[in-house]
């Protein structure tokens, strides 16, 4: 039995997967993200631990005998937010969140190209170096006390094992790692005064990174001894459980923030392009991928403006055909980072008329998600990755209308698999099984059963149009949203 714990910005999901790699059970408990000022997006590292002790309550609630046989348990988390520990291991700020943009300054200031060509990335805001830099130039005693720096999975880590130990692909968004080498890189800790004394040790995702403490095995009832695998971010754990693995295999996810993801052989950086070039989970290999910060979490948005949720928004729409709206919208709430880099971007709707209802806004919002994605598409095939299908994994996946507006704007067929829900638990419960089995990674990241397949029907023209539009609104409301 293994177990793989997923920790998401909106909640934490737990999943227990058998030898055969079915899922078992599920638990979710969810988490809030505060926005102190505009920009700002910061979690308290105790409430991550407390959701997962309430998922993991109520695995043992609802599966004593099937938790205590767990013997590797995976994690993935939320990419690039800087956990910042002191000496005794206790939370010195609230941990700022991948999409924090607070630190524009200093990531502008450190994006050089030394940080280019040894990252392989823009040094993006979101990053967790420029968080870093910001915290020493705004927080004095903070950066004082500062021992180690954490990513949020990594930090679930230490509370599950005691040990300091990070995995490549989420190590890749700090932009602190040598990504072609898989190691941190000295140049680009000291150009942030730090050494790889702040920085915890580095194992392949289906690596074993530590045992299980004896408290928490005897707490929940597990007889093994339990191997904790290095596990990844999130969207390298998707990958994992969608079985995105091989050169060119793609996905969408369509969660609080966007991605599409490529798998690559080899690493094939292109930083100025604003592709995330980064280590995969599986050994050897890499991958690419362009993030939007806002997909669901724009509709979410919509909906509370409103005074509504996003499903009562989104499904009666699902009956509709999927055809362009002339009203425009920039989801950038909180700035973009693929293609614009852009922090002090916002959200916009352009050409609302008397006409314009509820049902044509939310139209405008899904269709505003999907042409960033396509600024993502045109991104990643300027460095070398041109998708021909990709597998739809996320919440907003369940919005039938809405994927049929995606399949149309990148014009590819979208692949809905059975377990989309899964994703990342999946993944990195997988990435538990390997690290505890030895098992063959390729064997165990298999592509999940397809249910149904979205293909283009007929309108990507039609958006393409709109989407031209889309790029004239932002160049032409760029300058004043500064
Ligand atoms: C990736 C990114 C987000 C987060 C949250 O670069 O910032 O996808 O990992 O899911």
């Amino acid at each position: 039995m293994f177990l793989g714990i997923d920790l998401g910005t909106s909640s934490v999901k737990s999943v227990l997967m058998d030898a055969e790699q079915q899922i078992l059970a599920s638990h979710s408990a969810a988490l809030d993200v505060s926005r102190p000022q505009d920009g700002w997006s910061e979690q308290n590292p105790s409430d991550w631990i407390s959701a997962i002790e309430q998922t993991l309550d109520a695995l043992r609630q609802s599966h004593p005998k099937e938790l205590s046989a767990v013997r590797g348990i995976g994690l993935s988390g939320h990419m690039h937010g800087a956990t910042l520990l002191d000496d005794q291991d206790q939370v010195i700020r609230p941990c700022m969140l991948w999409n924090d943009t607070r630190s524009q300054a200093q990531a502008q200031r450190l994006d050089t190209p030394q940080f280019r060509q040894i990252g392989g990335n823009i040094l993006f805001p979101g990053f967790t170096a420029p968080k870093v830099a910001w915290v020493a130039e705004h927080e004095a005693d903070n950066f004082a006390r500062l021992a180690k720096v954490l990513l949020p999975k990594d930090y679930v880590r230490l509370w599950l094992t005691g040990e300091h130990v990070g995995d490549m692909s989420d190590a890749a968004g700090t932009g602190w790692l040598n990504v072609a080498k898989r190691c941190w890189s000295d140049e680009l800790l000291q150009a942030t005064g730090l050494s790889q004394q702040h920085m915890p040790r580095l194992v392949e995702g289906t690596q074993v990174s530590g045992q299980l403490r004896t408290a928490l095995a005897t707490r929940y009832g597990m007889l093994n001894s339990v191997v904790v695998a290095g596990g990844a971010g999130d969207n390298a754990a998707s990958a994992c459980g969608m079985g995105t693995v091989a050169d060119g295999d793609a996905f969408i996810s369509l969660g609080t923030s966007g991605v599409l993801f490529a798998a690559n052989d080899s690493y094939q950086p292109n930083a100025q392009s604003a592709v995330h070039a980064f280590c995969h989970a599986l050994p050897d290999t890499w991958h690419q991928m362009g993030v939007i910060l806002a997909a669901t979490d724009a509709l979410n948005w919509l909906a509370k403006a409103m005074k509504s949720t996003p499903q009562a928004l989104s499904s009666p729409l699902d009956s509709r055909r999927a055809e362009p709206t002339d009203v425009i919208f920039l989801p950038y709430l909180g700035g973009e980072r693929t293609p614009i880099n852009d922090t002090d971007a916002r959200g916009v709707f352009m050409g609302l008329k008397h006409s314009t209802d509820a049902d044509e806004m939310t139209r405008a919002v899904l269709q505003g998600v999907a042409f960033a994605f396509k600024d993502s598409q045109l991104a990643l095939q300027s460095a070398g990755s041109t998708l021909k299908r990709a597998a739809a994994i996320g919440g907003g996946a369940k919005s039938d209308y809405w994927l049929r507006v995606i399949a149309n704007t990148l014009n590819i067929p979208l692949d809905i698999p059975l377990d989309g829900d899964f994703g990342a638990s999946l993944g990195a419960a997988r990435l538990g099984m390997i690290a505890a089995e030895q098992a063959d990674p390729l064997s165990v990241c298999t592509a999940p059963l397809i249910e149904r397949t979205v293909e283009p029907d007929g309108s990507s023209a039609a958006f393409a149009e709109q989407f031209e539009r889309y790029h004239a609104t932002y160049e032409a409301l760029a300058p004043i949203m500064r």
